[in-house]
């Protein structure tokens, strides 16, 4: 590989001419952006307990009134980046919510799309696009971009739960915004999970052109842990995992995230291919020990972690785990780059 030139080699006049002109030499900085076999990511590891955020969101719901918070968040920032970036990967934005009893969350409307995993208490829901979707713990729940949510409280402890979204890439895009309305008004009817989609394999008969864009946006956890643990019962002994997709298309269900969950036996280990996605991983529940590019992170119930695109991966399950990763896999599909290369 030839080493470039840097700008020092450039003579002070020249540069100062080039400044003043407004233009600047690629060749100084092209490895920067053009790293050869693999990109260089900023993202590194981050880990977060959820015995160290849970305090500090609580407390957040003692100094700050939902009414001055609008959404009551702790941000994870990722460690490459800072305390306070607004993203925890380069694509993937995540944060610690709380909600209280009888408090809501005013309906809003934007160009990112968030998705919820709930980590602890009953009674919260979030409605989308009129539908009421209960949140329990575990339960994915989509509020895909262009969709009004808000969201509401009716029991009587904390509610909690991860926001992932892809407003990293609409920041970078110059194109997120939002904007605000009154509540909604809820459809009296049971989620799409509990009806049209209740069955795997069965949509309603009718024509796709008439079927919402984002057909299904809450997926039960009672369900996903069923469906893994029937893989693992009667799979090859590999980690049992699963996609969650949009049932009238197949497809991801979001243009750029993607969601799997993943089931690991008691003791079991996962070394899975180097994937060209970020990831981040929350755990329903259990624990165990991930090293990620030679970080280690013992993790247990309701802890968050990450790892960077091109991260070396291995899990070991302490005692059965269920985790969900979030990922950027969906975006790189559509923009023809997403690998997975062999250990
Ligand atoms: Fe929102």
């Amino acid at each position: 590989m030839a080493q470039l030139g840097t700008l020092e080699e450039l003579p002070q006049d020249y540069r100062d001419a080039m400044a003043e002109a407004g233009v600047a030499p690629l060749w100084p900085m092209m490895r920067n952006v053009l790293p050869h076999g693999q990109p260089k990511p900023q993202t590194r590891t981050g880990f977060w307990k959820y015995d160290d955020v849970r305090p500090l969101l609580l407390r957040a719901g003692e100094l700050t009134p939902v009414e001055k918070a609008e959404r009551r968040v702790l941000v994870l920032s990722d460690p490459g980046r800072g305390n306070g970036a607004m993203q925890a990967t380069a694509s993937i934005y995540l944060g610690m919510q709380l909600l209280l009893p009888g408090e809501t969350a005013p309906a809003h409307v934007h160009t990112p799309s968030a998705t919820r995993i709930i980590v602890e208490g009953k009674g919260g829901y979030t409605v989308v696009d009129g539908e009421k979707l209960p949140m329990e713990d575990g339960d994915l729940v989509l509020t895909p971009g262009g969709d009004w949510h808000d969201h509401g409280h009716e029991g009587t402890e904390p509610v909690v739960w991860l926001d992932a979204l892809d407003l990293p890439l609409f920041v970078y895009l110059e194109g997120s915004y939002a904007k605000e309305g009154p509540l909604q008004a809820q459809r009296n009817r049971p989620d799409a999970s509990l009806v049209e989609y209740r069955s795997a394999g069965l949509v309603p008969s009718r024509s796709r052109n008439t079927a919402r864009k984002y057909p299904m946006t809450r997926f039960p956890w009672a369900r996903t842990e069923e469906a893994l643990r029937e893989i693992a019962k009667y799979g090859d002994g590999g980690v049992a995992e699963v996609d969650f997709i949009n049932p009238e298309t197949g497809m991801d269900v979001l243009p750029t995230m993607g969601f799997t969950a993943m089931m690991l036996a008691k003791g079991q280990a996962d070394h899975p291919p180097i994937r060209s996605c970020s990831s981040a991983f929350h755990v329903v529940k259990g624990s165990g020990t991930s090293v990620i590019d030679g970080k280690e992170v013992a993790w247990g119930p309701k802890d968050t972690f990450t790892a960077a695109p091109f991260a070396t991966i291995d899990h070991e399950a302490g005692e059965e785990a269920f985790l969900i990763r979030v990922h950027d896999r969906p975006l790189q599909d559509k923009l023809g780059y997403y690998e997975e290369r062999a250990r």
